[in-house]
């Protein structure tokens, strides 16, 4: 089984202060674990407020939205992957479209900062999707192919256990446009046969592929039924505790293969 995984991606929004009344209202919804494994990647400075205010024994995981590849060093403004293990941090986002399209991440980039989050032990959750001009001009396939063998090049079948793959449409991030689950359903199986043949079948089946774009506590039962999709990367309908738990309550494992 794919055990999902729902993450909460709240990109530059909420104070430490407001992390915590976040994280108190949030775990009082839920009065046993989760089906699904949940993530709260929260902004670089709310990352000890998250981490405390769940304490030390929570089901719920922490995340970070974004790591340098190196170690340490003179990069002025950057943060290691080190430096968010220690924090308690066990995922890291890589390669969202925010940050390609606006931070000029580029797939070279992407790529050392999968190998860096895998050799430091984070999990890293690669993030890929196509613009809409890319969609109406056919080459979702060809663009998502390219971020994968980029994202994933030099890594074993085993580094790929540590690894999970977002698949986000640009056109569907914070539009209110999710895509449809035929469309990320397809998508989702493109990954997979793309994993099988650059891997093998076992890497293909075991990857836990997630959709993002758009997901609300309306539409996320419809996608999250399909059985190759694993989870879900959610912006907007995750800094409120109850649209956020109702996601992951539609959440639930899927057959392998
Ligand atoms: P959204 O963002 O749910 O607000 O569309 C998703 C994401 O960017 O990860």
């Amino acid at each position: 089984m794919r055990t999902p995984l729902i993450v909460g991606n709240w990109k530059m929004n909420k104070t430490a202060s407001e992390a915590r009344t976040f994280v108190r209202d949030f775990q009082q919804l839920f009065e046993i674990p989760a089906d699904a494994e949940v993530v709260l990647a929260p902004p670089f400075t709310a990352l000890e407020s998250v981490r405390s205010s769940l304490g030390p024994t929570s089901w719920i995981a922490l995340g970070a939205q974004n790591l340098h590849w190196e170690g340490h060093g003179a990069f002025t403004g950057e943060i290691s992957g080190a430096m968010l293990l220690d924090l308690g941090c066990r995922y890291v986002i890589v390669g969202h479209s925010e940050r390609r399209a606006l931070f000029g991440e580029r797939n070279t980039d992407v790529q050392k900062k999968v190998r860096a989050a895998v050799t430091c032990g984070l999990r890293p959750i690669l993030c890929v999707g196509e613009s809409l001009t890319e969609r109406e001009t056919g080459q979702t396939e060809g663009i998502i192919a390219e971020q994968l063998s980029s994202g994933l090049d030099q890594l074993t079948a085993a580094d790929l256990r540590a690894v999970t793959i977002a698949y986000e449409p640009v056109w569907a991030i914070g539009t209110g446009r999710a895509a449809t689950v035929a469309q990320a359903t397809a998508v989702h199986r493109s990954i997979r046969a793309f994993l099988a043949k650059g891997w093998n079948d076992d890497a293909a089946a075991t990857m836990r592929i997630l959709y993002g774009g758009s997901v609300t506590a309306q539409n996320a039962a419809s996608l999250l039924a399909e059985s190759d999709i694993d989870g879900a990367l959610v912006g907007g309908a995750c800094l409120n505790p109850d649209s956020f738990a109702k996601i992951i309550a539609a959440a639930k494992r899927n057959p392998i293969g």
